[in-house]
């Protein structure tokens, strides 16, 4: 039985348990904090066993489950009109290894909670309904962000995305064959109808202005660096100062202007600078450490100050390799301009939440996404919805309530409901 016009609403607590029971799966006491924590980093068998979980539970919808070249999952509920393209929901499943419950989860988790919603009311949509999660969203382990889905729409070649290595030197290619998800379905996505994400805001800005919902307008650049700075190991107690090549203190020279750089105004109000890694060769007390592995994180919501900051900071590089005596080279591991998504769907999350009575503002995202990779393939957009704790995030103590999570994925049944019908 079909009922066109009857408001839908997912059931919260069904929405809250799912995330909870995903979230045990690699969950692990974290010691700062004395809370549980999620580390399912991409490829590990955990991340094998949150998929598998995920899988079989969209298959219990009544969804056929498609695994392409790069682990890619895809669950598609058939449409009145299965000749027509798919409007698909997604995000990921993979975290960072001091994750919460919620990042990616919730889109993956929300995306099924609409499906078994309208299971439960025999609502066929027009159009076929895909929910997918996407390979290696975080690239915490093989160091390069959203893999999968800038494999399925053309921007990382597959033989390339195989190749990534973590610091054990696994590949991607040897991982996923070991944890069952090296799937045959070809990894070039066909452009669905239109691509739709809910996710947390993981910042603090809807919470603390009290919000409920972020239109998200689209994604801010992101550039990420890995050095290697080799000087020379060495005493550290006969060797005089200036006779040292000491590759911390270029690392630290280099990490301290980044944070000069954010706090210049130069490069705008929003620029970011992390330096998230800092190995040292061999990281004793007592020796010099004649070599560092360290990464760069950059984030700007203009594409031109981020181009500005590139370059001043690859400038930098060579200035500290001369005066510090040691080599630096670099290479790209992650690069992506400003996104923007698409405004009439932005206009409908927006028409949405007035709809349900719930307070919105367009927001732009800080964190990456595979919308964002989607977006070049379709017209695609994200909900955002608070985090409390200011809004903390690759952290265990990332939380939105099941009413700040039912309302983004309402908003995006809503939104579904009517991009699903379209011709
Ligand atoms: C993904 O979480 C990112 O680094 O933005
Ligand atoms: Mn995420
Ligand atoms: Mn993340």
């Amino acid at each position: 039985m079909i009922h066109m016009n009857q408001p839908l609403s997912i059931q919260p607590q069904r929405l809250r348990d799912s995330i909870e029971e995903l979230g045990r799966i690699g969950s692990y006491l974290d010691d700062s904090s004395g809370l549980r924590g999620v580390n399912r980093l991409a490829l590990t068998a955990a991340d094998g066993e949150g998929r598998r979980h995920v899988v079989a539970k969209m298959r219990a919808l009544g969804m056929s489950v498609t695994i392409d070249r790069i682990g890619n999952v895809y669950a598609r509920r058939s449409g009145r009109d299965d000749s027509l393209a798919p409007v698909m929901m997604g995000s990921h499943i993979d975290s960072v290894p001091t994750a919460g419950k919620f990042d990616g989860c919730l889109g993956v988790l929300g995306a099924l909670e609409i499906i078994h919603t309208l299971e439960d009311a025999q609502r066929v949509t027009r159009r076929p309904l895909v929910v997918a999660f996407f390979t290696d969203e975080e690239g915490s382990r093989f160091g390069t962000d959203m893999l999968g889905s800038a494999v399925a729409t053309g921007r990382l070649p597959l033989a390339e995305a195989y190749a990534y290595k973590d610091r054990a030197g696994l590949t991607v290619e040897s991982e996923l064959r070991k944890i069952g998800f090296l799937g045959d379905a070809e990894e070039k996505l066909t452009p669905p109808h239109a691509y739709l994400e809910c996710h947390i805001e993981q910042g603090p800005v809807l919470r603390s202005q009290n919000l409920d919902i972020g239109v998200v307008t689209g994604v801010q650049s992101i550039s990420w660096h890995e050095l290697s700075i080799v000087g020379r190991s060495a005493h550290a107690g006969t060797t005089p100062m200036e006779l040292r090549a000491d590759a911390s203190v270029a690392a630290s020279r280099i990490n301290l202007r980044l944070r000069d750089m954010a706090r210049s105004g130069k490069y705008g109000a929003q620029m970011r600078a992390t330096m998230g890694a800092m190995v040292p060769v061999p990281g004793l007390v007592n020796i010099i450490p004649g070599r560092m592995t360290v990464t760069v994180d950059l984030r700007n919501p203009d594409d031109n100050l981020m181009r500005s900051a590139e370059a001043d900071i690859i400038a930098f590089y060579d200035q500290v390799a001369h005066e510090e005596g040691v080599q630096i080279t670099w290479r790209q591991t992650a690069r992506t301009d400003c996104v923007q998504f698409d405004p009439r769907i932005m206009a409908q999350i927006d028409a949405a939440a007035a709809h349900r009575g719930l307070s919105r503002m367009r927001i732009v995202s800080g964190a990456g996404h595979d919308a964002q990779e989607m977006a070049h393939l379709t017209r695609a957009a994200m909900v955002f919805v608070p985090g409390e704790w200011n809004g903390i995030s690759h952290n265990p103590r990332e939380f939105s309530t099941p009413e700040q999570c039912a309302n983004g994925v309402n908003v995006l049944l809503d939104v579904l409901l009517a991009i699903a019908e379209e011709p």
